[in-house]
């Protein structure tokens, strides 16, 4: 296992539509550990392949407070989804950036999991807004994408400039 980095906006490869995964092989298994690795590296609860440039649709989330709640799904679709909550966050590929966006309140998930059986899960409050944020990694989306236009433009210069001065 290991850990990998985490991509940060603006890099174009988290703009990327991850494709599904075809088999569940040990480089799929290998990569769901050194994903759940970096996610707890990096303290965050979430973590999508892409972002660290793995192009696949897999993501790791871990949203229990002892960190003994690892769930891992591949190829993840949102069957359904019902209200909307206002949810705090922040993403490992925006570092230093909290904002609130709008989620479903609930969702019903179907997924892989890593022994390769289907999983059909209903999931609320924060657990479903952290997967909609993981989800939509896999589809090219960052959270900043819900905010104002000019809070986008302000948070992409910051971390523009953060990039030049750590080169
Ligand atoms: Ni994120």
């Amino acid at each position: 296992m290991a850990i990998q980095r985490v991509l940060t906006h603006p890099e174009p490869r988290l703009r990327e539509k991850a494709r599904p995964v075809e088999a569940i092989n040990q480089n799929i298994l290998t990569l769901l550990d050194d994903m759940a690795e970096t996610m707890y590296a990096y303290q965050g609860v979430g973590l999508a392949a892409t972002q660290i440039g793995v192009p696949l649709r897999v993501v790791v989330v871990d949203y229990s407070t002892d960190r003994s709640g690892l769930h891992c799904l591949i190829n993840p679709e949102i069957l359904a989804e019902e209200g909307t909550q206002e949810h705090e966050e922040g993403c490992l590929s925006v570092p230093g950036y909290y904002d609130t966006v709008k989620r479903p309140a609930q969702m019903t998930l179907r997924y892989l999991d890593r022994e390769g059986n289907q999983q059909e899960q209903v999931v609320e409050e924060g657990l479903a807004a952290c997967y909609s944020h993981e989800i939509e990694h896999l589809n090219g989306i960052l959270f900043v994408d819900h905010l104002s236009l000019l809070k986008q433009k302000r948070i992409k210069k910051r971390l523009e400039k953060q990039m030049e001065t750590r080169d």
